[in-house]
This record gives C-alpha cells, structure tokens and sequence, in this order.
C-alpha cells in the first residue's frame, strides 16, 4: 500500500513509523489514522517486525492532536463515529498490539497527539517536548482514551487539573508524573528508543504478547470509561462552545465560551 501521510523504515527488526504532515504539525486526520492502522496491522504480523517506534517528521511536534480543521463542521453523531472509529483504528489498536510500541515524543504531543503517545506501552519524550489535553479550550473533551490513559498514568488528581486547564507540561514534569518514562535531548530521542528495542528483542516475543494482555486486562475489564468518553465527546459537538472554540483556533483568536 502507498502511505501520503506516513513514512516506514524497517530496520534491525524495528519499524519506524513517522507522520509526516509537519505543515499541520502532525495533526491526525481520518487519512492518517487509516494508515496507521493499516501499517500497525500489517506489522504485527509481520516477524522481521519485534519492536515498532512511532514518531512524529520534523523537530517541532510529535502530534498535535485530532485535526481540527477536519471535525469543526461535525454534527453530534459525526463526532461520536470520530471517536468510536478513532478509539477502534488506532487508540485501542496501539494498546492491544502484540509486539511493543514506544512513542518517542519529539515535540508537541497535545490531544489526540498526547493520546497516541499514551496508548503506546512505552513512551520517551525529548528536552523540547510538550504536552497536554487542550480540548476544553476548543470545547470539547479529550475523545480518544484520554480522559482514561491520563488518569490510569498520572492519576486522577492530576489528570482532572490537567484536562480543565488545557494545560501543557514541560518532559521534565512528565517524567516526574510518570506521564513518560525517560528524557532524552532531541538529538538522542531515536537512539534511547533504540536502546530500550534492543532490551526488548532479546526476549521471547511470545511471552511479550502475553505479559501485556495480562496487563491490559485488569484496565480494561470493568471499564465502561471509554463507552461514556466517546458519548460526551459527541455531546460536545452540539454546543454553541464548541462552535465558538473551533472556530476561534481557526481564526487564531480567544474564544468567549458562553458555557451553552
Ligand atoms: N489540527 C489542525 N491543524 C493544526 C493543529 C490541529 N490540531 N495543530 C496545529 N495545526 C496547524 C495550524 O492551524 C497551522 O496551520 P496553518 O499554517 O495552515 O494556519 C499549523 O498547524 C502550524 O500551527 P501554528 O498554530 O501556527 O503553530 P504555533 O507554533 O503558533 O502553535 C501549537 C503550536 C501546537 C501551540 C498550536 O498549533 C495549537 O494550539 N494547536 C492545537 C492544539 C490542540 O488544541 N490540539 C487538540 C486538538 S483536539
């Protein structure tokens, strides 16, 4: 298949998947999302592939976030597919992956960006990394795992600030809240994600697989989390405040919610 938004390397039995849309900072269109669905399934099962490494092209975002642009005209149910198709070709995809994903976070990683990176088992962030949930800012919620990977990571506390404030934390932060696993200057991001592969592929890829279904499973079994994100998330779309927010990011000014 020939990818547009996405380029592959393999390589010593890792996959380097990298989206490639730097003018739009990497943001995740429905194209994108296809394609790495399809890349990711291709890979695992794929045996020259043991360990996948997702980044984002150029040096100023990993992802950042759902593409705006793409959604700001959806209706209630139009966004509720965004998000049970999104949840389904990527988020939960990623997590349910039989062989290791490590997110290597070389920038902005905010939204639907952050919850890529949350949905990989390993995350590694560079100096320069940025990251966040701002969709109340645009008056929407995070519709993509994350009002559940945030809070499973960091906690609730933490993730209930994180998600009202639309706040962005500096790597070193993330690191501190167990948001991301290690931090690395931009120029040594692929070589540590590289390190911890090499780790990896010197084990039984077999026992792998199973180590994380058992992980998995006690998140997932009595969650009924994602089911109410992906109904509130398509709530939001009816709002007057989500109007206003999408169209305000579009028009780069403040949006004024009304709270209606
Ligand atoms: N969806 C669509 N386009 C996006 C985008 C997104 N999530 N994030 C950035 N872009 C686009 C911008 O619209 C701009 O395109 P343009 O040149 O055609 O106007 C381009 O990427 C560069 O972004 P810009 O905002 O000019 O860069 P910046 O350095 O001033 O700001 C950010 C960087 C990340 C702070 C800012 O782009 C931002 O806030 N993005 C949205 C983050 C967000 O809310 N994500 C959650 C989405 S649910």
């Amino acid at each position: 298949m020939a990818y547009t938004n996405i380029l592959l390397e393999n390589k010593d039995s890792i996959l380097y998947i990298t989206i490639n849309r730097p003018d739009q900072l990497n943001a995740l269109n429905k194209q994108t999302i296809e394609e790495l669905n399809k890349a990711l399934a291709l890979a695992d099962v794929n045996p020259e592939v043991r360990v996948i490494i997702i980044t984002g092209s150029g040096e100023k975002a990993f992802v950042a976030g759902a593409d705006i642009k793409e959604f700001s005209s959806f209706s209630i149910e139009e966004g509720r597919m965004l998000s049970r198709s999104g949840h389904k070709l990527l988020f939960d995809f990623v997590e349910n992956m039989s062989k290791p994903v490590i997110a290597a976070v070389n920038g902005f990683a905010l939204g639907g960006g952050l919850e890529l990176a949350m949905s990989c088992h390993i995350r590694v962030a560079s100096e320069n990394a940025k990251m966040g949930l701002p969709e109340v800012s645009l008056g929407v919620i995070p519709g993509y795992g994350g009002t559940q990977r945030l809070t499973q990571l960091v906690g609730k506390g933490k993730a209930m600030e994180m998600i009202a404030t639309a706040g962005m934390i500096g790597a070193s932060e993330a690191l501190q809240w167990g948001l991301v696993n290690h931090v690395v200057p931009q120029a040594e991001l692929l070589a540590k994600c590289e390190e911890i592969a090499g780790k990896i592929v010197k084990n039984s890829p077999a026992a792998i697989a199973s180590a994380y279904r058992a992980i998995l499973s006690g998140y997932k079994k009595y969650n009924a989390g994602y089911e109410a994100e992906i109904k509130e998330f398509g709530q939001c779309f009816g709002t007057e405040d989500f109007t206003e927010g999408t169209s305000a990011f579009m028009e780069k000014r403040k949006p004024v919610f009304k709270g209606k």
